[in-house]
């Protein structure tokens, strides 16, 4: 049981704003977060996301086009289903596209895409993509209902929210764990692909690996607070031994 990493650096750039949101022309701009994307592929991320958001509070547009042509694996971009952000994608086109929930006033992404209720929009955003060949996943919580609106939906990839099992603990830790367990197995009966990310850390990802057909998980926060300490390349490349 193992899996693959995606590194997501969006807090690289958080740090970066807390300075320089307002001179972003200053010659002393930094952390740069291509430097902490190539540091990440040296410790064996095989991909590396960044999300764009609306407000731009942390990658900006400028980021994903570099990351775009600096990388050496795969830009997977995290995204709102907006026109002004899908139109962007459509621009820079990662191999891929993570579709998530997101409103102005969340810390981070708090839940996972409704896959029933935005169904219409949805659907036209995984044929534009589908189109300029972009592989879409959407982000959803570990709900039977989700998977089946997600498998009719025809997504070649999902990514399970692990946010609930991250912040539970003892019993309703067991819990989450099986809820994930079902759902991946859902997921790859229909065909889809297992991902699965959001809250993982160094101390809970171990159990996750039991998700039947995972193939990738993305961590972001973690990695760049353990980097703080040890740098980005050796952060990640503990939580890949972890993942093997
Ligand atoms: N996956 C998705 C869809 C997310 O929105 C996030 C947070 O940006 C992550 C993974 C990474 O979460 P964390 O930073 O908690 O590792």
């Amino acid at each position: 049981m193992s899996a693959l990493l995606g590194v997501n650096i969006d807090h690289v750039a958080t740090l970066r704003q807390a300075r320089y949101a307002r001179n972003a022309t200053s010659i002393n701009v930094e952390p740069d977060p291509v430097e902490a994307a190539l540091a990440a592929e040296r410790g064996g991320a095989v991909g590396i996301t960044a999300h764009l958001r609306q407000d731009r509070r942390h990658v900006v547009d400028r980021d994903i086009f570099r990351l775009k042509e600096s990388i050496a694996t795969k830009l997977n971009l995290e995204m709102g289903n907006s026109p002004e952000i899908v139109a962007i994608a459509l621009k820079v086109l990662p191999a891929d596209v993570c579709l998530v929930p997101e409103s102005r006033e969340e810390v981070t992404t708090e839940g996972g895409l409704d896959c029933i209720t935005h169904r219409a929009t949805l659907e036209s955003t995984l044929q534009a993509m589908s189109d300029a060949g972009i592989r879409v996943s959407l982000f959803i919580d570990p709900e039977p209902a989700q998977i089946a609106a997600a498998a009719l939906l025809r997504t070649p990839v999902v990514e399970l929210h692990t946010g609930a099992y991250a912040e539970a603990s003892g019993t309703a830790r067991d819990a989450e764990l099986a809820r994930l367990v079902k759902a991946a197995r859902l997921a790859s009966d229909s065909g889809i692909q297992v991902n699965a990310g959001h809250g993982l850390n160094y101390g809970n990802v171990a159990p996750i690996l039991s998700l039947p057909k995972l193939v990738e998980l993305n961590i972001g926060h973690s990695i760049v607070s353990r980097a703080v300490f040890v740098g980005l390349e050796q952060a990640t490349r503990e939580m890949v031994a972890l993942l093997q």
